[in-house]
């Protein structure tokens, strides 16, 4: 049965003490961590910036995915890259030069991802699949954790599941994703589920049991529908 991969974003973390947190969610089963990076420009909230991404990298030996909601994206590539992300998402609209910046992020030595809204179409990446190791489709408007999942979204994610074909790119899915929301993502062609508040919930760095339980709880309910 193919497998998805589980990303907890850390938005839904205890910001106090996120280096214990990315620890406490990879030794509870994670299968990513994932970083939301915020402007206040770009998106109404402020998070995190490189040099916190640089501090956590130590704390995470899975794969650090960061999504950055900036823009301009590009002057920040380079000191992302030298964070230590390993992959590097953009929204289309953070730049003038979509193929520029996934070439800046590539020659950097990191892999690179699109992160499309809910307005924007599968269309936006389809003259850069050479170029992408990671398609986000957006269940929510980008700027907060805990918001409701828009269903409206997963034809989109069938459809570039079409797009991808045998190219090795990950269909990342990001918003709202919980055990209710996980087979529907799973069914539409999702192999990388983002989930915040769904993994933080009920526990703490210091008693880190409610996060594998949901992890668990979410990778069960993708992959049983996944054939
Ligand atoms: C929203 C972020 C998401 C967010 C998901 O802008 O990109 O990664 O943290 O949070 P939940 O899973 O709570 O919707
Ligand atoms: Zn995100």
């Amino acid at each position: 049965m193919p497998t998805v991969k589980i990303a907890p974003s850390i938005l839904a973390a205890d910001f106090a003490d996120l280096g214990a947190e990315c620890r406490a969610v990879e030794a509870q089963g994670a299968d990513w961590v994932h970083l939301d990076v915020m402007d206040g420009h770009f998106v109404p909230n402020l998070t995190m910036g490189p040099a916190i991404c640089k501090a956590l990298r130590p704390h995470i030996s899975t794969v650090m995915d960061v999504h950055l909601m900036i823009a301009p994206v590009d002057p920040f590539i380079a000191a992302f890259a030298e964070a230590g992300a390993d992959i590097l998402s953009v929204h289309p609209e953070a730049g003038p030069h979509l193929h520029r910046t996934l070439q800046a992020i590539r020659a950097a030595g990191v892999r690179a991802g699109v992160a499309l809204n809910p307005a924007t179409p599968a269309a936006a990446v389809s003259e850069v699949l050479d170029l992408v190791d990671l398609i986000c489709v957006m269940t929510v408007n980008p700027g907060f954790g805990g918001q409701k999942f828009i269903a409206s979204q997963l034809p989109k994610i069938s459809e570039l599941r079409r797009m991808i074909g045998d190219r090795a790119i990950h269909l990342q899915v990001d918003g709202g994703v919980d055990a209710a929301t996980a087979p529907r993502v799973a069914e539409a062609g999702a192999d990388v589920l983002v989930a915040g508040s769904a993994v933080f919930r009920g526990g703490s760095a210091a008693d880190p049991a409610a996060y594998g339980e949901n992890i668990r709880a979410i990778r069960a309910a993708a992959e049983g529908v996944r054939t």
